[in-house]
């Protein structure tokens, strides 16, 4: 794999999966394969997830890794090619990116959409121009409209804990207090219309995610009606793509709750963290068994690790 923006860089993704369950079982089986290759990892926003498991499933492969705040410790970067530079941008990214691929064989980037302009955010310009400048291949820790890593994740964990063969998997928008990015249900949606599940996704009128994510998925605005017999309920909050980044409903009838759990076949419930208690979920959902958002989070080590190990051997 040269490089993983998208479900779209994965030539096989049931042998990913499984590569993914196995490299679980076997951590350190390739602890060789990235000696002396070095990972850099630029964020561009916070992050607790990415972070950790990217450098932990590196250094399960043998690499070492060296991770930097880029707005709060290095130059401000522009990224418009023929930019006249005479703001506060300090260096250009044909540069920056170019540099720190003469220092690592892969950078991973993280760089959240502005929800001011929708043309602009989906043109994906930051994570674009690393891979038009770096020299190395680039791995996304989540881009202005997708979390690729954080999908695959997902995929993992539907795959080990379904008790039916095509378990249906039900994308639920849930309220929120902050306007927050598309990247998670649009991956999301992506990831499941490529794996053989029957999927649903519910959200109010108005939070339509755009035609190439949503793709085939059965889209319906009565989230009960979605709840019935579901296997997997997948929570997260969006902001408007139709109304671009906006708030336009922050019903908290909305909210996921062990009621409507009740609805279910019972459904493991999945979020990919940050969540706000009490507000996106209630807590009686969150701390039950059916709630398996921890080891949601623990399989991101394995699926950063299956995806730097096809791009080592690439
Ligand atoms: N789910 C996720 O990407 O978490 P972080 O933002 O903490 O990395």
């Amino acid at each position: 794999m040269k490089q993983f923006l998208s479900v779209h860089d994965v030539p096989d993704l049931p042998g990913l999966v499984q590569e993914a369950l196995w490299l679980k079982q076997n951590p350190y089986a390739d602890e060789n394969l990235g000696r002396h290759k070095t990972l850099g990892l630029l964020f561009f926003n916070a992050s607790l997830r990415t972070r950790l498991s990217t450098q932990k499933a590196a250094e399960n492969l043998g690499m070492k890794v060296m991770v930097m705040n880029v707005t709060t410790d290095s130059w401000g970067l522009e990224f418009e090619d023929g930019a006249i530079m005479n703001g506060n941008k300090a260096e250009h990214v044909k540069e920056a990116a170019a540099v720190v691929g003469q220092y690592c064989d892969i950078i991973g980037v993280r760089s959240f959409p502005s929800l001011t302009d929708r043309e602009k955010d989906y043109q994906e310009q930051v994570i674009k121009q690393f891979v038009k400048y770096a020299g190395v291949p680039i791995l996304s820790l989540e881009s202005a409209t997708r979390h690729p890593l954080q999908s695959f994740t997902d995929l993992i964990t539907i795959e080990e804990t379904k008790t039916v063969a095509r378990p249906k998997v039900v994308l639920t928008w849930a309220p929120h207090v902050k306007a927050l990015p598309q990247a998670v249900p649009n991956s999301f949606a992506e990831w499941m219309n490529a794996a053989d599940v029957d999927f649903v996704i519910t959200h109010p009128e108005g939070y339509a995610l755009a035609p190439e994510f949503s793709g085939n998925a059965r889209i319906t605005h009565n989230q009960r009606e979605a709840f019935e017999g579901a296997d997997f309920i997948y929570a997260k909050n969006w902001s408007s793509y139709e109304t671009y980044g906006q708030i336009i409903n922050s019903d908290p009838a909305w909210m996921i709750t062990q009621e409507k759990m009740g609805l279910t076949n019972q459904a493991k419930f999945m979020h990919c963290l940050p969540v706000r208690r009490n507000l996106v979920v209630e807590d009686a959902v969150l701390d039950s068994a059916n709630s398996i958002v921890i080891q949601e989070a623990g399989n991101r080590v394995w699926a950063a690790q299956a995806v730097l190990k096809r791009m080592l051997q690439a």
